[in-house]
């Protein structure tokens, strides 16, 4: 039986700052596209107030807390909960490992703060971001947060592991292919964009992140297909011709 899935990655949510219409329109998609399997590539937490950057910036942390943002994440995951049929496979991203690290630096917030203390994990597949729990198989294909900022990320990506893998981390389109001659086999490696904003204050140059998601179907163990999908202003249309735009999907949106 063929199952249907959706990928998302790098939402990036935080405390008081409202959902990217990106993200939006993925969100009112997902209720009409009705996964069987949601896959969340990691980065789901901005975690603004544990980036090193950030540290002696008091104005721009003040007031955040790591509860209000477990708040954000969870209202959001209810969502994704209630949407996949089958299963949501949660991923950690770099950003969202930087608890544990704040808790290596600070030991007293043990048992308080982590992911499988504030976020209620029952019925999903959890993931740090760390081998061997990442990538995770799922049918056919490999999913990961993605671990390599290099021009070329997803050819060093399927370099690296040998396995077709989807990922997200560099909120950037791109995609490699290798034929493995000797085995009879192809394999890729797939990244999407991000569902966050483009702009964030801690970059000043000209940034290259890109909106979108991707859609995937799984035969069993046997085959797959993968459909990365981009977002234009909000906007984009299904591999079936479906036009979506989230100012125009209130009756879905949340
Ligand atoms: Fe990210």
């Amino acid at each position: 039986m063929i199952k249907k899935g959706i990928f998302i990655t790098d939402t990036h949510w935080q405390q008081d700052v409202p959902m990217h219409p990106a993200y939006l329109a993925v969100k009112s998609f997902a209720k009409y596209f009705k996964p069987d399997i949601v896959v969340h590539g990691g980065d789901i937490g901005e975690w603004e107030f544990l980036m090193g950057l950030n540290e002696k910036r008091l104005q721009l942390i003040s007031g955040k807390t790591y509860l209000r943002e477990y708040d954000t994440i969870n209202r959001e995951l209810d969502f994704w909960k209630e949407i996949a049929r089958d299963k949501l496979h949660l991923l950690l991203g770099n950003h969202d490992e930087r608890i544990y690290k704040a808790i290596e630096k600070n030991p007293m917030l043990e048992g308080l703060v982590e992911w499988e203390n504030q976020v209620d994990l029952k019925g999903v597949k959890f993931y740090r971001w760390r081998q061997p729990e990442q990538p995770v198989r799922i049918g056919v294909p490999y999913f990961a947060h993605g671990w390599y900022m290099v021009k070329y990320h997803a050819n060093k990506h399927l370099e690296a592991f040998s396995g077709n893998i989807i990922y997200g981390h560099v909120h950037k389109f791109q995609q490699a292919s290798k034929i493995l001659h000797a085995q009879d086999k192809q394999i890729e490696a797939w990244s999407v964009g991000c569902l966050r904003d483009l702009n964030p204050c801690w970059i000043a140059g000209p940034n290259e992140w890109q909106h979108g998601f991707g859609i995937f179907y799984l035969n069993g163990q046997k085959s797959f297909n993968f459909y990365p999908i981009n977002i234009i202003d909000g906007t984009f249309m299904t591999p079936e011709g479906e036009l979506w735009d989230y100012r125009k999907v209130h009756k879905y949106a949340a």
